[in-house]
């Protein structure tokens, strides 16, 4: 049997797919305001005139006419039928396909129809209700929700009676049976008599980007228990699958932030402030879907949960489910005892927004925390705060960036960088290069010059003072060398002197068949050159196992890994160039053009650089 492929599912899958986020996995996107650019897939071209749009959802090609929506990317791109790029989508996503039944999809879908009807109908009347209800109405006003948020939220109240909705909606000739499928009354326990799940609550209806009422939030007006009910999921309503504010977002926000906080309130307190990007997770967990429904709709995605301990669990949660979809998000935190709601009430919007911006991101929320459940005065707790840091910086990809948090926790807890260092590489068992073994640098990123004495550096390093060691070890391995790196290529300016002075030194003298560090440095210092002390200590200090197998190859990969990392730096500077120029906000035609230049080169960098791994 085939699948269904109907208005829900490709509704489905609009909601769940960033066209972005698929289009830059076939082509490096530039952005130019609420557009992206890149070159085309579809034609060759040299200035990219691929365009695609995040709000619309939508992308064009001005060199070749090409566009449309992430369905026909992908089938274009992969060369695919309508009915398996929609597989193709659904499968990536995690969105289950139905079988191909058109009696049952059909039935479905009246009987969902039917659902948004009553609630639609249902929230209107709660709506109504509101304004009749002085006790209601006082109560928002206590929380400073006045009419025009009322109105923006569809905020309603309900009767505090057993039967009132339920004998509304059969008064507007419902059915018992889709009433009770929507949610809003059930059966009491052994009794077959139908009550209003809501009574004498504050309704906060739950809305879809399409404008469709999904479920509701009720609150009471006092502090009895439960203080929040939802709606039952539903045929229309899954808590993990959507986001209280959401249709406000896609109506007001600009999508350059969105805020993820815990409760109704906090969305509206932080709306009636002028913060037009937060939603709430609905009182569960954040879900995956629902992190890619962030991810969808803000490009900086913040976490601002109570800060009370449920919340910082949350929040801690929420952290790695985001990093499972890719989002680096980062954490406004607020002082004890305030959820975001009490907190832009009390210090405004100014004040909220000075809290967003020292948001703090992954590790260093992780630490921020780590810091206050440790003691840093006693021994253990230091001792238990610095494992627990290493095992956090273990994970950064990035060398440079674990030793930035090495040393920012050396200076925290006065524990030596070295030790610290031991601990983040103690459970990476090091790659050690022994007699019949050498690693290959490229692809570990992690490599070892002195087997003895296990030092892990930036691998770009390593390579160049590897490679440096091998060309004063031997003329052959000069020669090699030679064929494949230039002088420019060294990425420090102590080694470019060096391996200027050895390449000169072996070309003078062709005699030479070795050199000796010292000699060498001595010539430098001589000649008015300069290189640091210490680097010249350090290589002559160094040394590298006498017996490697396979040396040419070895040297490929040192080669390999010394241009990968010279690719890697240059499109890290054109990318902040491009970020630079993206800051400014008219651009010149000069600017422009120097965009696109970047950009291609961009492309050109990544062609080269996915060659390389
Ligand atoms: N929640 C829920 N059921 C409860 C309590 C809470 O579903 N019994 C959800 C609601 O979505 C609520 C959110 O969790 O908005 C946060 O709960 P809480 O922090 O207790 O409430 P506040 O948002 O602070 O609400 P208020 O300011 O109205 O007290
Ligand atoms: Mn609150």
């Amino acid at each position: 049997m085939g699948y269904k492929i109907n208005e829900e599912l490709i509704e489905k899958i609009h909601d769940s797919c960033d066209l972005i986020d698929i289009v830059s996995r076939y082509v490096h996107m530039k952005r130019t305001g609420s557009n992206y650019v890149g070159l085309c897939p579809f034609h060759n071209e040299k200035t990219p005139s691929f365009t695609v749009s995040s709000t619309k959802q939508l992308f064009h090609c001005f060199g070749c006419g090409t566009g449309g929506d992430v369905i026909t990317f992908i089938m274009k791109i992969e060369n695919l039928s309508f009915l398996e790029a929609v597989k193709y989508l659904a499968e990536l996503y995690g969105i289950p396909l139905e079988e191909d039944d058109d009696n049952v999809s059909n039935q479905r879908k009246l009987e969902q129809e039917k659902i948004y009807e009553i609630n639609r109908t249902a929230a209107i009347y709660y709506y109504q209700m509101l304004s009749k209800n002085s006790k209601a109405v006082n109560y928002l006003r206590g929380r400073n929700i006045d009419i025009t948020k009322i109105k923006m939220f569809g905020l309603g109240y309900a009767l505090d009676s057993w039967t009132n909705m339920f004998d509304y909606l059969k008064g507007k000739g419902y059915d018992e049976a889709d009433i009770e499928k929507s949610g809003l009354i059930s059966k009491s326990k052994g009794n077959t008599k139908y009550y209003d799940k809501f009574r004498n609550r504050i309704i906060f209806p739950i809305i879809d980007t399409k404008n469709r009422v999904l479920g509701f939030g009720g609150r009471v007006l006092d502090d009895s228990k439960p203080k929040y009910l939802n709606s039952p999921d539903t045929l229309v309503f899954e808590k993990g699958k959507n986001l209280y504010g959401l249709n406000l977002i896609y109506k007001h926000s600009n999508r350059e932030k969105i805020i993820l906080v815990e409760g109704y309130m906090d969305v509206i307190s932080l709306f009636s402030r002028g913060i037009n990007y937060a939603v709430a997770s609905l009182g569960t967990s954040l879900t995956n879907y629902q992190a890619r429904l962030l991810k969808r709709f803000g490009k900086q995605v913040y976490v601002c949960y109570d800060s009370d301990e449920a919340g910082t669990r949350a929040t801690l949660r929420a952290l790695n489910v985001l990093k499972q979809e890719g989002v680096d998000a980062r954490v406004i935190t607020l002082p004890e005892k305030y959820d975001p709601d009490d907190y832009v009430r009390e210090y405004g919007l100014e004040g909220f927004n000075r809290l967003e911006s020292t948001a703090l991101n992954y590790i260093d929320y992780n630490i921020f925390i780590l810091k206050r459940t440790h003691d840093l005065t006693t021994p253990e707790g230091k001792i238990r705060f610095t494992k627990k840091v290493a095992n956090l910086i273990r994970d950064l990809k990035s060398p440079i960036e674990q030793d930035v948090y090495m040393d920012k926790i050396a200076m925290d807890t006065k524990v030596s960088k070295e030790a610290i260092r031991n601990e983040v590489i103690g459970k990476a068992s090091p790659i050690i290069i022994n007699k019949d073994k050498y690693i290959n640098v490229k692809k570990s990123h992690t490599n070892i010059i002195n087997p003895v004495e296990t030092v892990i550096e930036p691998a770009q390093l390593t390579a160049e003072k590897n490679l440096i060691l091998l060309m004063i070890r031997s003329r052959s391995n000069f020669e090699l060398i030679k064929k494949h790196i230039e002088v420019d290529d060294f990425s420090s300016d102590n080694y470019r002197t060096l391996t200027k002075a050895i390449f000169d030194e072996y070309k003078n003298n062709p005699h030479v068949i070795d050199i000796d560090i010292k000699e060498i440095t001595n010539k430098i210092f001589e000649k008015g050159n300069r290189i640091d002390a210490d680097v010249a200590k350090e290589i002559a200090d160094s040394s590298i196992e006498s017996s490697i197998e396979n040396i040419d190859k070895f040297i490929k990969d040192l080669i390999d890994t010394v241009k990968y990392y010279k690719l890697k730096n240059e499109r890290e500077e054109i990318s902040k160039k491009i970020k630079e120029i993206e800051q400014k906000k008219d651009l010149k035609e000069k600017e422009v053009e120097e965009l696109r230049r970047l950009c291609v080169r961009l492309t050109e960098l990544d062609k080269e650089l996915n060659t390389h791994t």
